[in-house]
């Protein structure tokens, strides 16, 4: 138990696991609708306000009470705050990151599913699965729960081996596959003829569609994106060294995560552009498991290449999904290694198993439990809602209320600036102690009324 707390071997290595946990299913089925829908360029715009003037000083907190407290997120809080409530904050981020990984591993499980049968299809002359549609799928009463246990299985695997070899390691190996992946689907869809088209609906500023509701979209989206609000991006920070720039860092886990956003729009909308103009349709680019589990496969079905693209596809979208999904489980595994003193062997044996049968529940809930209501919503959509809507604001605020009221000032500079060994001018260290203390917790209680009260 006495072993010293292991750290990320390096900065690329640091950079890449949080790049990581940002890129996700958010990134690839989210994003690129919103956009669409919300003014392309327009929205883009506004995105990036909001990514600077509310996400990046969250995250920079976030980052600086992980490094700081050197511990998971309830004894991190303990450390700063000794004795205080303010632990709970630190517990409510570990149920939180529970909530979302039970049903993250379904839509996981689910991409899983996806990559083998375009596998099956690509290499065989069999249809396999791959003929029933994504609603027969889902709702059969055994094979999702199968595909989001391997799904689980697979995250914890990777997490048994620790943070160097496992979290680190994996991390850097998946998210430069996913870059050049992505990159080759991308170039794919847009040699399609009529690809612009897509182009054009995500790009073209359209000041016209945006409103007051576009501006908390563009708000929520970032939060979820960024992954903060949650403990994960303050467990990883946990295990950085010292000397690491934590500013720099957080601007380049924002900017990789928007720049795969865009990077993913283009893989999928100017295909699915493409080829609903060929068949004289109009195109459906709704977002969510309509667009990448029921489009996109018949998209690839009818296109030269389609059937590479499609594993090419489904393969990116599982390693978003495993990179996510492990920085998730961290964030449960280091706080009972931490709090309930097991090995890590057993904390993710734990782990797996609970998250595991509220997985299976959330399964179910697309099959023979879809009669079964928590507060008139499904037990996917309960969690999905709890977690987005209610704990992720509730977090985050609760964070920048603790950083920029409960630490003090010198503190908090002191950390940011590696005890005044990284030179940022004193200006922009304030300018963000200010974002912090004063306009995110305003600027998140209004996405929080918003989205409790529409
Ligand atoms: N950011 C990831 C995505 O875009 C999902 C995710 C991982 C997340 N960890 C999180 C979301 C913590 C909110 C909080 O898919």
């Amino acid at each position: 138990m006495n072993k010293p707390r292991e750290t990320f071997g390096s900065r690329t290595g640091m950079l890449l696991a949080m790049a990581g946990s940002a890129i996700g299913l958010g990134n690839i089925w989210r994003f690129p609708y919103m956009m669409g829908k919300n003014g392309g360029a327009a929205f883009i715009l506004i995105y990036i306000i909001m990514l600077v003037v509310l996400c990046l000083p969250v995250m920079v907190s976030e980052y600086l009470i992980g490094r700081r407290g050197g511990s998971n997120p309830f004894s991190s809080f303990d450390r700063l705050a000794p004795g205080s409530k303010w632990r709970w904050i630190g517990f409510l981020a570990v149920l939180a990151s529970a909530c979302i990984l039970s049903f993250y591993c379904v839509v996981g499980g689910w991409s899983v599913k996806y990559l083998a049968d375009s596998c099956i299809l690509a290499f065989s002359d069999s249809q396999g699965d791959y003929a029933l549609s994504f609603g027969t799928f889902i709702s059969n009463p055994w094979k999702p729960l199968l595909y989001t246990l391997i799904f689980l299985g697979l995250t914890g695997a990777i997490i048994v081996f620790g943070v160097r070899k496992g979290i680190e390691r994996m991390s850097k190996v998946m998210i430069t596959m996913l870059f050049v992946i992505i990159v080759m689907v991308v170039i794919r869809s847009l040699t399609l003829p009529g690809a612009m088209e897509g182009v054009k609906y995500m790009f073209v500023p359209d000041f016209s569609k945006v409103t007051a509701g576009t501006v908390v979209s563009a708000m929520g989206q970032a939060f979820f994106s960024l992954s903060i609000g949650c403990g994960c991006i303050l467990t990883y920070a946990s295990y950085v060294k010292k000397e690491e720039n934590i500013l720099a860092s957080s601007a380049w886990i924002s900017f990789f995560d928007t720049l795969f956003a865009i990077i993913a729009g283009l893989a999928i909308i100017p295909a699915v552009y493409a080829i609903a103009y060929m068949n004289g349709l109009e195109p459906d680019v709704s977002a969510g498991p309509g667009l990448v589990f029921i489009t996109l496969p018949g998209v690839f079905s009818q296109m030269p290449l389609g059937s590479a693209a499609a594993i090419l596809f489904f393969l990116a979208l599982l390693l978003a999904a495993v990179t996510s999904a492990i920085s998730l489980m961290e964030v449960v595994v280091a706080f009972i290694i931490e709090e309930m003193h097991r090995s890590r062997k057993k904390a993710v044996l734990l782990c797996f198993a609970v998250c595991g049968v509220v997985g299976v529940f959330c399964s179910l809930s697309f099959g023979p439990l879809s009669d079964f209501k928590l507060f008139s919503l499904s037990v996917f959509d309960f969690f999905d809602y709890i977690t987005s809507n209610i704990m992720l604001p509730v977090g985050g605020m609760l964070l920048a209320v603790f950083a920029g009221w409960r630490l003090k000032r010198a503190n908090y500079l002191d950390e940011l600036t590696n005890g005044g060994k990284v030179r940022i001018p004193r200006w922009l260290a304030l300018t963000i102690y200010y974002l912090v203390k004063l306009v995110a917790p305003v600027g998140i209680s209004l996405i929080f009324l918003n989205c409790l009260f529409s």
